[in-house]
Order: structure tokens, then C-alpha cells, then sequence
């Protein structure tokens, strides 16, 4: 069985990852954390795509994927027609902020989107902004939070953590904002300070389920399923020569994936 692939920066895409492994134990899959490359969302558009493009060509020599979920709002928007048009035969799913359903919900005809620099300075907001032209979107950037779930989200006394998240709330709170999209993939980490702080009056958006979904229909379609293709094992892998650090042992343990370097796997 080919595994279903899944791409981010950092811990960002483990959400989706570890939802759809929980759903579907007999899949095999990969998680792969481009650690050389975080933060994405700091990075200029094309070069972005650049990295990524290359990214695939390696992943799909080694891994050889059935399906690459890019489980990154920011890669999403920065490659993933470009990565489609690259690699046609290889069937790609992507995240974006789900302005759609905020949008729809909200009453106050204000929504907030929290993501990186790239994705809330992106057209894509824009244009569905444009798209669902009764609806303001307050896109707010918040870099500080990416670096603080990559590197201290173990580590962080929950009061900590509950304060960074309420000054978020806060300001789209002042904003009148009554439904806030998580538009990146590693404050679902935060899902449920953010849902805390923002009750009553203002309701929280992701896409962990519409994505996982979409996968398994993906792999229902049986030009995507390889029936006899030898299991490949599940991994946790790293872009990179230096050693992992000890935190990526602890989820490649939570995760049940073994855990090694992207450049030391073999075809
Ligand atoms: N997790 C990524 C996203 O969903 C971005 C993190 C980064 O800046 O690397 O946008």
C-alpha cells in the first residue's frame, strides 16, 4: 500500500495527520516536517514554491506517495497550482482557511482570519473576500504564534498559552468580529484556548474533518488505491542533517511513526 503523504513546515499538519491515522488505522502513512524550511509563512511567495517543488520531487523518489496532503495553509496558497501542474499524475489535497463557512455563519458581517504573514497577505483572501462581498475579513498575521506552537508548545505553563491566545480573541473581539478562522495549521493546537476564550459570541473555524474526508474519498477512487504495492511503514520524517531534536522523538512516539531523516530513507 502507497501512503498518504502529509507536508508542513513543522508540527503544524499533525492534527490532520494524527485525525485521519485515528480514522483510517489500516493506511499507511507519512508525515513529513520540512523543519530545514520553518518558518514557511516569513518566506516570498516563489520562493516558497520553489522549495516546495523540489521538496516533492525528493519525497516522491523516496516515499513514493499515493496522495500528498499539504496540511499547510501557507504552502497551500504559495505552490499548490504550481505543485498540480508539476506533478499531474500525483493527486495533492490542500488546506485553506475556512472563510467559506465563517462567512456563512457570521451575523455581524465580520470575520477574522488568523494566519501567517504569507497566507493574510495573499490574494486568496482578497478574492473571497471580494467573493462574499456582504462579508469583511480582519486578517490578522500572527508569526509569534507559529514560533511559539513549534517550539514551546509542551513546554508553555498554561496560563501562558491562555493569555497569548485571549490577546487574539481580544482584538477581534474590538473588531466586532463574530466567527475566527484558524488560517494555519498549528494553532489547531490552540483549538480549544481559542474556542474557550472566544465564547460567548464569537465562534472558531478549522478544517481538520472536511480534510480528512476528502482524502478518504480520494482513496476510494481506485486509480488512487495501489492493492499490491508492498506496506510501506509509517514514518515521522525530517528535512535536514542535523539529528532530531528530543521533541520529535515524543511525536513520533504519540503518533506510533518511526522517526528518521527524509535524506537517510531509501527508495
Ligand atoms: N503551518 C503553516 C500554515 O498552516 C505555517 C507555519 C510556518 O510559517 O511555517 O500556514
Amino acid at each position: 500500500m502507497k501512503p498518504v503523504l502529509f507536508l508542513d513546515s513543522g508540527i503544524g499538519g499533525i492534527p490532520y495527520c494524527r485525525y485521519f491515522h485515528r480514522r483510517n488505522p489500516g493506511q499507511s502513512i507519512v508525515y513529513l516536517a520540512d523543519r530545514l524550511h520553518f518558518p514557511y509563512g516569513s518566506r516570498e511567495k516563489e520562493e516558497l514554491a520553489a522549495v516546495l517543488i523540489k521538496l516533492v520531487e525528493q519525497i516522491i523518489q523516496t516515499v513514493n506517495p499515493c496522495i500528498i496532503v499539504v496540511a499547510c495553509n501557507t504552502a497551500t496558497l504559495a505552490a499548490l497550482a504550481q505543485l498540480r501542474e508539476h506533478f499531474p499524475a500525483l493527486p495533492f489535497v490542500g488546506t485553506v482557511p475556512a472563510v467559506k463557512p465563517a462567512a456563512l455563519a457570521s451575523k455581524t458581517g465580520k470575520i477574522g482570519v488568523l494566519g501567517t504573514e504569507l497566507t493574510i497577505n495573499e490574494s486568496y483572501i482578497r478574492e473571497l473576500a471580494a467573493q462574499y462581498a456582504s462579508v469583511e475579513i480582519v486578517g490578522v498575521a500572527a508569526p509569534e504564534l507559529v514560533e511559539f506552537v513549534e517550539s514551546r508548545l509542551d513546554s508553555a505553563p498554561p496560563e501562558e498559552t491562555r493569555e497569548i491566545v485571549r490577546r487574539y480573541v481580544n482584538r477581534f473581539r474590538t473588531e466586532g468580529v463574530d466567527a475566527v478562522v484558524l488560517g494555519c495549521t498549528h494553532f489547531l493546537f490552540l483549538e480549544e484556548d481559542f474556542r474557550r476564550e472566544a465564547a460567548p459570541g464569537i465562534a472558531v473555524f478549522e478544517s481538520v474533518k472536511g480534510i480528512a474526508q476528502r482524502i478518504e474519498s480520494l482513496l476510494a477512487e481506485s486509480s488512487v488505491r495501489e492493492e499490491n504495492a508492498p506496506d510501506a511503514p509509517n514514518r515521522l520524517l525530517l528535512t535536514g542533517t542535523a539529528a532530531p531534536e528530543p521533541s520529535w522523538a515524543v511525536w513520533a512516539e504519540r503518533l506510533g511513526l518511526s522517526l528518521a531523516l527524509l535524506n537517510a530513507v531509501c527508495p
